[in-house]
């Protein structure tokens, strides 16, 4: 089992490969995996549609499954009006960032140039994206060629400063914000994830942290703009976080589980008013200069009104609440192991903090890759893992059943245990 070569195939939550060795996909492939793999229902949509058209510019033209998928998000989106499509997240946050910033330029405000975003996010990695989500770990080598942001602490629940209450930890980077946002009148976007930082490290918001932000946005004049690549569509157990955040967006972007994780398609809705921007006479160079090859796919867009509609049909948010009970069954057994300091968990989305001083809350580090020993740690038990730094995350697909999610769990308790020793 530890000797998983390419993988050839896929049923479900397992990834099999050409000897037929199976692990769980606790990654749900990158976080975007919905219904598992080879479902019929969107295998059948993808070969329906290849058979009629399978690629067809949205310059000047359009098609059908595209347009109904645009009423699918609009329809399933509060607020929002209209949509621009695109072939991955980190271009979904690149056409987010130009629109925000061209709308001020479209109405003639010239002085709303600079973007605010949160410490630890994470939105892509395109050289847009690098700016307004930037990983000091990832991103340093090209600090000098990014542009500069506004960035602002987010409220860690793990890490809540001695002496006072995670409430008062959460006023004072809301005041910080509040702040900067009251000092000069030119911040034109704030610019986070909705729900919970990924990559970041699975830091999930305190109640209320993103409600606020998005009322001090319309206090201050200042585009709200959410990034629900990875948290929205039911990952962290809502269709859409930010009604469930009660924020709602001028400018927002999907991902990874729009086509529930069968093809490369993101998406970047906006409200009325930032479209009503865009438009003019052609000599009044409003629009947004922005398209790629492959912007409308209509065989990606088929599977994703597919996907919406087996949402729908299947009831999968109640479920994936319901399901999502069973990561609280370990949480105990998790936290006893001695080099877990925190667990954080919401909807289909579990990361487990590894420290070296629990009462220190000192995070693990190690010369060692801690990615590569839980890779391969993983594989010995059946799951194929990853981690980030020292956070290991459980992204399963979002329809796991019950009995899965128990033995992803104890799989991932016995790596952990066969971990241990490998990286302290
Ligand atoms: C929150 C968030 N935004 C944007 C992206 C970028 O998406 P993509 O990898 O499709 O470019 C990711 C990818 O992990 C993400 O987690």
């Amino acid at each position: 089992m530890g000797r998983i070569d390419k993988i050839t195939k896929g049923k479900g939550i397992w990834l099999i490969d050409s000897k037929g060795n199976k692990i769980i996909d606790a990654v749900g492939s990158m976080w975007c995996n919905v219904w598992g793999h080879s479902n019929p229902q969107l295998i059948n949509a993808i070969t329906t549609q290849s058979k009629k058209i399978q690629h067809s510019s949205l310059f000047n033209l359009t098609n059908e499954p595209i347009e109904k998928l645009a009423k699918n998000l609009t329809r399933i989106s509060p607020g929002m009006n209209k949509v621009f499509f695109s072939d991955n997240g980190s271009s979904a946050m690149e056409i987010a960032i130009k629109m925000a910033l061209q709308y001020w330029s479209n109405i003639g405000e010239t002085k709303k140039t600079q973007i605010a975003t949160l410490e630890n996010g994470y939105h892509g990695d395109t050289f847009g994206a690098m700016s307004v989500g930037y990983v000091p770990e990832f991103f340093g080598k090209f600090k000098k060629q990014l542009f500069s942001t506004i960035q602002f602490p987010v409220p860690n629940k793990y890490r809540v400063p001695n002496g006072i209450t995670l409430v008062d930890y959460q006023n004072n980077c809301l005041d910080k914000i509040e702040k900067r946002f009251s000092k000069n009148n030119d911040i034109a976007a704030f610019i986070m994830e909705s729900g919970a930082q990924m990559a970041g490290g699975v830091i999930i918001y305190p109640q209320e942290f993103q409600r606020k932000i998005s009322k001090l946005c319309k206090k201050y004049n200042i585009l709200f703009v959410l990034d629900e690549i990875a948290t929205g569509f039911g990952r962290l157990g809502s269709m859409v976080q930010y009604e469930e955040q009660k924020s709602i967006p001028d400018i927002v972007a999907y991902g990874k589980m729009l086509t529930g994780g069968y093809l490369t398609m993101a998406a970047t809705l906006a409200n009325k008013k930032i479209y009503d921007s865009f438009s003019g006479e052609f000599y009044d160079w409003k629009h947004l200069f922005h398209g790629h090859t492959f912007t409308g796919n209509p065989i990606a867009a088929s599977v994703a009104n597919e996907n919406i509609l087996m949402y729908e049909k299947y009831n999968l948010i109640k479920k994936i609440q319901k399901t999502s009970k069973i990561f609280s069954k370990y949480y105990q057994e998790i936290l006893d192991i001695d080099i877990v300091g925190d667990i954080r968990h919401k909807g289909m989305l579990m990361g487990i903090e590894l420290v070296s001083n629990k009462e220190k809350k000192i995070p693990i580090r190690t010369k060692k890759s801690i990615n590569k020993v839980f890779f391969e740690e993983g594989k010995k038990q059946g799951i194929y893992l990853r981690t980030l730094g020292n956070i290991v995350m459980l992204v399963p697909p979002l329809s796991i059943k019950e009995n899965e999610l128990d033995m992803l769990l104890s799989r991932t308790i016995k790596t952990i245990q066969a971990a241990k020793s490998k990286i302290i």
